[in-house]
């Protein structure tokens, strides 16, 4: 990744919809910015040795999600990066929002059966258990919710507010549809949505049987003002009625 060159300002960085000519970048970003995630090391503990199997799902997976625009919004962040022939924009950090949890994703099965960067249990487990802490947590909320399921800034980028900008995007599309944004965090993502406000609401283990190998995830929600100030005069109006 080519060196930032005037980056160090808020002004620098520009946010707008990832489209499928950035799926090369989305790739690099996700493969460069994920390993500082555990889950990443956990799911794909094999990247070393396969890195174009490695590169392939990932890229197939942003590619799935730039092809349902009715369910995702894919983000990128860009900024002023130096390169050979001079400067340009480069994407330096990105997301993907689920932006209507009930319509169903369409999609294969990311090759966990072919691939060979990825440990096939620790993958399945994942799924499972961050699926059942879904449910658990945010279930109820239905539709009526954005759920960020990626989040990454480029390691060479970050503490200058990408991940902010990616993060208030979504916060602020669900505030005015009077909905919660959520999210199932790693433990730098946690920090970064306290920073923002969310709520810490509990945590699941991921964990194979008898493995002691395990994954600790958070569970965060954000209500948006408006939403708690109608919830307060609700419960004023119930208490003294
Ligand atoms: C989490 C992540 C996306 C944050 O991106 P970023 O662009 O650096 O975030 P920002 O610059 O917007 O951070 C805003 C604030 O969040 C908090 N924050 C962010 N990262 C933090 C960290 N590593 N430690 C402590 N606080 C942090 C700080 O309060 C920060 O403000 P400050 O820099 O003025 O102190 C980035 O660290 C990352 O890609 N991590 C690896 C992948 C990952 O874990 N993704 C989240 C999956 S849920």
């Amino acid at each position: 990744m080519p060196l930032l060159i005037r980056g160090d300002r808020l002004s620098d960085l520009h946010l707008r919809p990832a489209t499928k000519d950035d799926l090369d970048d989305l790739t690099e970003v996700a493969r460069a910015g994920f390993p500082d995630d555990p889950e990443f090391d956990y799911r794909f503990p094999y990247r070393h040795e396969y890195p174009g199997d490695n590169y392939k799902w990932i890229r197939k997976e942003y590619e799935e999600y730039l092809d349902q625009p009715e369910k995702y919004a894919v983000l990128v962040v860009t900024a002023p990066t130096l390169v050979d022939s001079g400067h340009c924009d480069r994407v330096i950090a990105l997301a993907v929002w689920d932006i209507s949890i009930c319509t169903p994703h369409r999609g294969g099965d990311l090759g966990i059966d072919v691939r060979r960067d990825v440990n096939r249990e620790h993958f399945k487990e994942f799924e499972k258990s961050l699926g059942r802490a879904f449910q658990y947590y945010f279930g109820a909320y239905g539709a009526r919710q954005y759920h960020l399921w990626l989040l990454t800034t480029h390691p060479g980028f970050r503490r200058r507010g990408a991940g902010t900008m990616l993060c208030q995007w979504g916060m602020s599309e669900a505030a005015k549809r009077g909905y919660k944004a959520t999210v199932l965090a790693s433990p730098m993502g946690t920090k970064l949505y306290e920073h923002l406000g969310y709520n810490h609401m509990g945590s699941v283990i991921v964990r194979v049987k008898e493995e002691e190998e395990m994954l600790s995830v958070d569970c965060l929600e954000y209500t948006p003002p408006e939403m708690k100030n109608t919830l307060s005069r609700v419960m004023r109006r119930l208490c003294f009625s």
